[in-house]
């Protein structure tokens, strides 16, 4: 595996992997788990050789957010791609490297981007589409893996995709999760070990609603109320939970089995997300 840490030499390096086939990318933030490491075997499975991208985007959070002191671990993160079969590691060090002195251009999502994370994070979406289309553009990737830990993320890249002729195959990955449900995620991390037992009430919540689902249960407010419960018992502070079409992202007239259940939520001072269909 090879480590890179300008862009140049990523651009060049990947250009000389796709000489040999397809290429697949995994665009990270690093402090890789076993979600991320999924992405990976996906990628090795669907393409000759697989770049994986380590980059905390500073652009992608607002001023309240944790962006300096989001959990790093790069020699445990190259070890993993290592290990996982990665061909090359781009790992800028310097924010400049992706942002250099005088940088202007940011990409401007659509209504794809408004609600849910949208609502909450504004800018968040922008800085997302502004570094996957700066990694798609350098690596010009034949297929980019991304979780759908962030369906709205997929969502959003999906659109630009599509919208810019970005010429990237968007290939979704299902979430993976703790043996008791808790979605995998760097910010797990920031959990007390109080705060890890209550972080399961994300996914109980979701569990419910689909129980609900599945006993007929129509009613949005119905199967949004059962979903919150866990959450209101461990003491989580619920920033939203939503039923949204998995296309437009807006609330369906009628819940299907295909209608996304999204949450947010604070366990003490982290927030943390999921989601789900309602018929899994
Ligand atoms: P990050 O949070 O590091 O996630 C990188 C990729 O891993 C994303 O596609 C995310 O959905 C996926 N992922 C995270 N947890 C997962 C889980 N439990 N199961 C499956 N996939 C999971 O998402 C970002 O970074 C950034 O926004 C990025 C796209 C890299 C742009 O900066």
């Amino acid at each position: 595996m090879i480590v890179l840490e300008s862009a140049v030499e990523f651009r060049a390096h990947c250009e000389t992997l796709r000489q040999e086939g397809p290429l697949g990318l995994v665009p990270t933030m690093g402090f890789l788990h076993a979600g991320h490491v999924s992405l990976i075997d996906q990628a090795r499975a669907q393409s000759r050789h697989v770049a994986v991208t380590i980059f905390v985007n500073p652009a992608q959070f607002g001023p309240r957010e944790d962006l300096s002191r989001y959990p790093r671990d790069l020699q445990g993160d190259l070890a993993k791609c290592q290990a996982a079969g990665v061909a090359v590691a781009f790992a800028p060090t310097s924010n400049e490297t992706l942002y250099p002195p005088g940088f202007q251009t940011y990409v401007e999502p659509g209504p794809l981007a408004a609600p849910l994370e949208g609502e909450r994070r504004p800018g968040h979406f922008r800085g997302v589409c502004t570094v996957v289309a700066k990694l798609f553009t350098l690596s010009r990737a034949d297929a980019a893996f991304f979780g759908e830990k962030d369906f709205q993320q997929l969502r959003v890249v999906q659109q630009m995709t599509t919208d810019l002729d970005l010429g990237t195959q968007i290939v979704p990955c299902p979430i993976v999760r703790e043996s008791d449900g808790l979605a995998m995620s760097s910010r797990n991390a920031y959990l007390s070990a109080d705060e890890r037992k209550r972080a399961v009430s994300l996914s109980r919540g979701i569990g419910i609603a689909q129980a609900l689902y599945a006993t007929s249960e129509r009613r949005p407010s119905f199967l949004i109320g059962a979903a919150m419960e866990p959450m209101r018992m461990a003491d989580l502070r619920i920033d939203y939970v939503a039923l949204a079409d998995p296309n437009t992202l807006l609330p369906p007239e009628t819940p299907q089995g295909n209608s996304r259940l999204l949450l947010a939520a604070f366990c003490g001072a982290t927030r943390l997300i999921d989601n789900a269909p309602l018929e899994p």
